[in-house]
């Protein structure tokens, strides 16, 4: 299985209750290592772009607003299977869905507020990953 990369957010209502380190130490409990990070307030134009698949859809405003309403810590996140390996790690996007032992069923609080963004694919992470991040802040 190849060694490959996937983009993560820790969203506002995680970093707002002071979980950056337990939701971390489940994506490397689950075999992920984090090459890349930091801590950013994200702008309404941030939002906007990175969401714009969604623009059309009823909740695109609330999202964008919930995503610019507080600190987000965005990561690259490498190992085998990247993609698929977070996916099963964060559970699904609606807490209500989510399997015990991932992060949304352990913390999200609505399918808003659902404590964790991940790629759904190896070319949207590639795409996210160059939104948020330039190659030197990218140390595998
Ligand atoms: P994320 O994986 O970041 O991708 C898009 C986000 O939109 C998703 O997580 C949720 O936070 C949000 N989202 C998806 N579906 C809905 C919905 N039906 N209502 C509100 N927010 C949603």
């Amino acid at each position: 299985m190849a060694v490959t990369r996937t983009f993560s957010i820790i969203k506002p209502d995680a970093t707002r209750r002071n979980l950056t380190g337990a939701v971390t130490k489940m994506l490397e409990e689950a075999g992920l290592r984090v090459v890349a990070s930091k801590r950013i307030h994200m702008t309404r134009d941030q939002a906007e772009g990175f969401y714009g698949v969604h623009r059309e859809r009823p909740f695109f405003n609330d999202l964008c607003t919930f995503m610019t309403s507080g600190p987000v810590v965005v990561q690259v996140l490498e190992g085998e299977n990247a993609v698929q390996r977070n996916r099963d790690i964060m559970g699904a996007t609606n807490p209500a869905n989510a399997d015990e032992g991932t992060i949304r069923k352990s913390y999200a609080e609505s399918i808003e507020a659902n404590s964790v963004h991940g790629s759904d694919s190896d070319e949207n992470a590639k795409i996210e990953i160059d939104f948020f991040f330039s190659p030197d802040e990218i140390v595998g």
